[in-house]
Order: C-alpha cells, then sequence, then structure tokens
C-alpha cells in the first residue's frame, strides 16, 4: 500500500514549492494547541501559525463545536438578496473592534481578494464621483499585498512574479519607512505623487511588512503618510490581513495611529485559522459613493462563497476567544517575552537586524551571499528547525516567530534555544560561502 506522501506525489501540486527538488511533503494527520502531529507521532511546533492564521491552536474544540452546530443549521446561501445571522452578528462585533471609521463590512474568502476589492472599491469611490483622473494607485516597494493580479500589481518586486511583470498595472512607489532617511524620502515621494491629483489611494501593510522580510517601522510615520493622503483627497487602504487580531499586541495594527485608514483588508486569522474567510471594510464615505438610484454605481463584485455561513461561525467562534481575558494575557505575555529574548540576541554578530511588534519577533542573519527568498541559507535553516521539531518558515535570510496565542512559556523557551544553536549554522555558512 503507498504511503500517504507516496500517493500526495502523485496526484497534489503545492503552493510555492518548486515540485522536482522539495523534500517530500510531510504527513501531518492531527493537530492540537500549537503542536501539529506527523502519522508516526512526531510533533512539530507550530511557531508560524501555519502561515499565520492560527490563533488560538490547531483543532480547538470551542471553534469545532461552533463549526459543527452551524453546518447543521444552515452550511451556505447565496449572498446576493439573502442574508443570514452569522454573517450579520460578525459584521456587527467586528465593527465594534475595527477603527471608528469602518463602518460596512463586505466578505469575500482570502486576503488577496480582500486586498483585490479594497482597490476596486478606492478606485470605483472616484469613478462613480466623476473622477476619472484618480487612476494611480501607491504602494510600498517592499509590500506583498497576495497573488491575485492586482494584488500582485500592488506587490513589490518579487522574483516569484517574474513570468507576470508585463501584465501587472502601473503602481507608483515609495519606500518602507524602515529608518528616518527612507520615512523623509517616502513623505517626500509620496507628497510629489499626491500633487499630480491622479492617485485615488496609498495601500500599506501598517507596522509590519509581512512576505517583504518582516520589515518593522514606526506608527508615528505611518500617520505622516495617511495624513498626508487625506490633505490631497486620497483614500488609504490597511492591508491588515496578516497584523490583523492581535499579532501586533493590539487588535489590529491601526489601533496604534491617531490617523485612520479609508478601507481595511482582514483574511487570516479571521476564522482563528479554521475555514477561509476574508472582509474588506469601508467608511460611510466610501459606502455612500456607491449608494445611487443608478445600478451601474453598485459594487459589482461577489463570490460564490461570500460570506459563508460556516466560516463567519468560526470567525464569531475565534473572536469570542481573542476577547477573552486569557487570550489577551497570553498576547501580552508573548509579546513580552520575546522582547526580553530580543534584549538578549540584538547585539549577536551573526544578527544584522533584530525586531518585535507584540507577538512577531524578525531576526536577519548576515550573509555574505544574495539574500533573497532563495538564499540557500533559507533551506539549511528550515531543516535545522524542523529536525529540532520546530516549523519555522524562513523568509530567505529572515527568520520570524508568529505564534498562536496558546503558545506556552516553555515552548517559547525551545524556540528560542534553537533559535541560539541556528547562530552557529550561520555563522559556518558566511565562511562557507566566504570561502566558495
Ligand atoms: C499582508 C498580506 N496581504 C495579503 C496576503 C494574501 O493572503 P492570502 O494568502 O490569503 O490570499 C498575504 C498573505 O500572506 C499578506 O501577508
Amino acid at each position: 500500500m503507498p504511503s500517504l506522501t507516496e500517493r500526495d506525489q502523485q496526484v497534489i501540486w503545492h503552493p510555492y514549492t518548486q515540485m522536482k527538488t522539495a523534500g517530500a511533503p510531510l504527513p501531518i494527520v492531527r493537530g492540537a494547541g500549537s503542536y501539529l502531529y506527523h502519522e508516526d507521532g512526531t510533533a512539530y511546533l507550530d511557531a508560524v501559525s501555519s502561515w499565520w492564521v492560527n490563533l488560538h491552536g490547531h483543532a480547538h474544540p470551542y471553534i469545532a463545536e461552533q463549526v459543527s452546530a452551524q453546518l447543521l443549521q444552515l452550511e451556505h446561501v447565496i449572498f446576493a438578496g439573502f442574508t443570514h445571522p452569522p454573517a450579520v452578528t460578525l459584521a456587527e462585533r467586528l465593527l465594534q473592534h475595527l477603527p471608528s471609521r469602518q463602518a460596512r463590512i463586505f466578505y469575500s474568502d482570502n486576503g488577496s481578494t480582500a486586498v483585490e476589492i479594497g482597490i476596486k472599491m478606492a478606485r470605483q469611490y472616484y469613478y462613480n464621483q466623476g473622477e476619472q483622473q484618480r487612476c494611480r494607485l501607491v504602494a510600498f516597494e517592499e509590500a506583498f499585498h497576495g497573488e491575485t493580479f492586482g494584488a500582485m500589481s500592488a506587490s513589490g518586486d518579487h522574483d516569484f512574479n517574474r513570468a507576470f511583470q508585463d501584465q501587472f498595472f502601473e503602481v507608483w512607489r515609495i519606500p518602507a519607512p524602515t529608518t528616518p532617511d527612507r520615512a523623509r524620502q517616502a513623505l517626500a515621494l509620496l507628497e510629489g505623487y499626491l500633487q499630480t491629483g491622479e492617485v485615488y489611494a496609498f495601500l500599506f501593510e501598517p507596522l509590519v511588512l509581512g512576505a517583504g522580510g518582516m520589515l518593522m517601522y514606526e506608527a508615528s510615520v505611518l500617520d505622516e503618510l495617511i495624513a498626508c493622503c487625506h490633505r490631497y483627497g486620497a483614500l488609504c487602504i490597511a492591508d491588515e490581513v496578516m497584523t490583523g487580531f492581535g499579532r501586533t499586541g493590539r487588535t489590529f495594527a491601526c489601533d496604534y495611529l491617531r490617523e485612520q485608514p479609508d478601507i481595511m483588508c482582514l483574511s487570516k486569522g479571521l476564522t482563528g485559522g479554521t475555514l477561509p474567510l476574508a472582509v474588506t471594510t469601508c467608511s460611510a464615505a466610501v459606502f455612500d459613493a456607491f449608494w445611487s438610484e443608478d445600478k451601474l454605481k453598485a459594487f459589482f463584485h461577489g463570490h460564490s462563497y461570500t460570506a459563508n455561513p460556516v466560516g463567519c461561525a468560526a470567525a464569531l467562534a475565534s473572536l469570542d476567544l481573542l476577547e477573552s481575558r486569557e487570550c489577551q494575557e497570553n498576547i501580552a505575555r508573548i509579546s513580552a517575552r520575546h522582547q526580553a529574548f530580543r534584549a538578549t540576541v540584538v547585539d549577536h554578530p551573526a544578527l544584522v537586524r533584530v525586531q518585535q511588534t507584540g507577538t512577531i519577533l524578525a531576526l536577519e542573519f548576515a550573509t555574505s551571499s544574495q539574500t533573497s527568498y532563495f538564499n540557500s541559507l533559507r533551506d539549511q535553516l528550515y531543516y535545522f528547525f524542523m529536525e529540532r521539531g520546530i516549523l519555522l518558515r524562513p523568509l530567505g535570510n529572515v527568520i520570524y516567530v508568529l505564534p498562536p496565542y496558546c503558545t506556552t512559556d516553555e515552548q517559547l523557551a525551545d524556540i528560542y534555544a534553537a533559535i541560539q544553536a541556528s547562530f552557529e549554522l550561520v555563522e559556518g555558512f558566511a565562511e562557507t560561502v566566504d570561502a566558495g
């Protein structure tokens, strides 16, 4: 009888994977808390929350119970012309948590789509008001916003998008404001773009640029960028697909801001990592630009599974857990542990950057080789941690810890110890590269 892995290799095409050279996929048959279990019983500590989606641990019994109850009540209904209790209740509850400018919830089913919708909403907001000249989007050079064509266009120059680059729409770029110099440059460039009167929106990942390398920057700079856009009448779209639901220490990264975005994109942690669901939220002003006797001013966008009731039930259950005192204390505890660990390694010669925002910790290794997603150090680090039972997925020469909130102090200590042990591997790697 062929193994699960062998059967997989006959029929499946995995994401972000060179199928010829990648190792065989690991058969995971069970999850509990922060652990994933291989079919042979080996446990892996999920230190990246399974691509940043999991909040409360795997196979959480409360979420499972709520999902199961919803499945027996209503599994799905078309969302044009119909509504249902989980969608309405979730929208009401999300609005209680979101920055006060957000007034409407538009459902979809993944992060890329949430961003795609945000971009379309912003563009049509002006189109509906006869301002067709506003046709330019501004985004960070190092941004990552997803996999669809709009989201790829908005993302920075990533190696994996090469084949499609000539199909992208033009996006005006500013550097991510990770240093005071870059912040000044970003602000000056942005203002120059805005002065043309052609910009409809500035799209950004607030405080932490995820796939770009977990690059972190100050809330005060983002406040200045948003304020500048608003002075020139352009909209601001916050992509909180990764940062939402407590990752940065507060419910949303935008909670650190004085200024507020006009549109927000959420997914990943929305259902606690249980089911695919996303929302794009907007201000009353944005919504009002579509409110008309003219049918052509409607927002013509929708997916088959828009506002899936089971996904909404999972999101409601995840919100219950997120609001609990225990979860809020865990977020504060993990943030404090990360901060303490950062202090112990910040000056290590193997590292060029150690940054932390809330529950996200990022360490960038000094390497003399090309630093990219395809850096061979990346693979060495990945297997180094896997051999120690820890799932960390380096972004090139950057490793980061972004754990589920149920991760205990002992589990964090294991992760930190493995990271410290990896410094030697990296020093050895640098010597090999220099010699070669
Ligand atoms: C900031 C950000 N936006 C959008 C996306 C795309 O989300 P999805 O993979 O659910 O399409 C991601 C995915 O990593 C992301 O980090």
